[in-house]
């Protein structure tokens, strides 16, 4: 029998889990695709039952031989998951990259006294994917589900709740909700009496790597297990970078993945007054980090290889790429699929190839691609330069597999990218979070990265 923890993760594309034994080895690893909804352009949904059918598949996969100790969570940040009384999802989910809240988000700013006010209560703007313009949004669009809304969850806190039965969320998460006040780190009463918003309907917050409950009896006697603690988890940006161990200031985490993003903690309690870098709690206590977002990052690669319609993988991508010149022809892509949080902060901007002519091809236009995200991931760091001090970058996600694109990276921040040994994303982050709560620190699983190897 092999003792570990559980690390699940709920993505966009996919439920991720890992189950790390004591000193950081991956024991187990499976994961399961999801459906993304869009419904309308720029609009992004997906069942919660769906996340939920997924984690059960996993669980129940889980080998015997594995005695699983704690369980740890991390999920996309942001997405809105409304419950009603009996425990209910009252609607699909609405995600973090959903574009539909514009106009949520002026109103809100102008009915706060302005964007000054706003950074003032919670740290940050009202961006359009954060969770609070959604609720509006369903407030003004969908006034019978908004007064069924029993709590407002956030995606990983829905499937806490259906592993436990326990309601709550913890502070990396709250800090996304754009309710929350991430310096004082308490929901933030003002913002909510302003906007004429129940107190009520909000989760009440625990730390990260605290007991949400224990797995809910039926299930753990389906599984053939004890009743093992869930721990909260976090918001995936955060957990991933707790799995890096990038919680101290220096370190810097540039995730590759269907967004990109560009993350550096810091012990500073002091928003970005400019709002274009997000500013929240990480999942360590005390640490808070500065972020740069864009909405589409690899998804801009995964749009082109579908329309274009071609049968190559991304490693022949990556090769195809690597034969167009530098700069690609003159070939420009503008990574704006989704609208852009990071730093033009407008849900309207769209994306852009320009200069094709007639000698452009399919080298150029991968290369273009290629090339357009990593000059957002710089845009992002730059900013990210300017407000704290980077030593060292971990560059992690689909993308910085690519040793192309880890170049392009390099060549961009100047400074090297190094990549970890594991990089598993949120859901390693989140078997360390299980583990905190065993009584092993931070600083101890923190050494995990250095020290382990993938064996599975
Ligand atoms: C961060 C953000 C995305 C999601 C992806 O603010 O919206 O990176 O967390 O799951």
């Amino acid at each position: 029998m092999q003792n570990g923890f559980l690390g699940l993760d709920i993505g966009t594309t996919s439920i991720k889990a890992l189950v790390v034994d004591h000193v950081g080895q991956v024991i187990f690893s499976s994961n399961r695709p999801l459906e993304l909804l869009t419904p309308q352009p720029a609009w992004a949904e997906q069942d919660p039952d769906g996340w939920w059918e997924a984690v059960q598949n996993i669980l129940h996969s889980i080998p015997k031989t594995i005695k699983v100790q704690r369980i740890g969570l991390s999920g996309q940040m942001h997405t809105l998951v409304p419950i009603e009384r009996d425990g209910r999802p009252i609607r699909n989910a609405i995600l973090w990259c959903d574009q539909r809240t514009s106009a949520e988000c002026a109103l809100a700013t102008k009915n706060l006294g302005g964007e000054r006010q706003v950074i003032e209560l919670i740290g940050n703007p009202i961006y359009p994917g954060f969770t609070l313009p959604k609720l509006l949004w369903m407030r003004q669009n969908e006034q019978k589900n908004f007064k069924r809304i029993k709590t407002a969850l956030i995606a990983k806190d829905y499937i806490a709740y259906k592993l436990t039965g326990s309601i709550g969320t913890d502070p990396s998460d709250a800090a996304g909700s754009a309710m929350y006040d991430v310096v004082n780190k308490v929901w933030s009463g003002q913002l909510l009496e302003k906007l004429g918003l129940d107190p009520s309907i909000l989760p009440p917050v625990t730390p990260s790597h605290a007991a949400r409950g224990l797995l809910r009896t039926e299930l753990a006697k389906s599984l053939g297990w004890d009743r093992v603690e869930v721990a909260s988890g976090g918001a995936d940006n955060a957990v991933s970078a707790l799995g890096l161990g990038v919680f101290a200031p220096g370190d810097c985490m540039i995730s590759i993945g269907t967004s990109g993003t560009v993350l550096g903690p810091t012990n500073n309690n002091v928003p970005d007054q400019s709002g274009r870098l997000h500013f929240f709690n990480h999942t360590v206590e005390g640490v808070s980090y500065y972020m740069g977002v864009m909405l589409a990052a690899s998804a801009c690669l995964n749009w082109f290889k579908d329309k274009l319609n071609t049968s190559l993988t991304y490693d022949q991508i990556q090769e195809k790429a690597e034969k167009a010149p530098i700069g690609a022809n003159g070939l420009l892509w503008l990574p704006y699929l989704q609208g852009e949080r990071t730093p033009h902060r407008d849900s309207n901007a769209r994306g852009v190839l320009f200069g094709v002519s007639t000698m452009t091809d399919e080298a150029q236009i991968f290369r273009a691609v290629m090339e357009g995200i990593t000059f957002g991931l710089r845009d992002c760091f730059e900013l990210l330069k300017y407000i704290t001090k980077i030593d060292r970058v971990l560059v992690v996600g689909g993308g910085a597999k690519s040793r192309l694109w880890r170049e392009m990276l390099a060549t961009n921040i100047k400074l090297p990218v190094i990549m970890p040994a594991i990089d598993e994303g949120g859901a390693y982050g989140a078997a360390m979070l299980a583990a905190i709560g065993t009584g092993l620190d931070v600083a101890t699983v923190g050494q995990w990265q250095k020290t382990a190897s993938v064996t599975d």
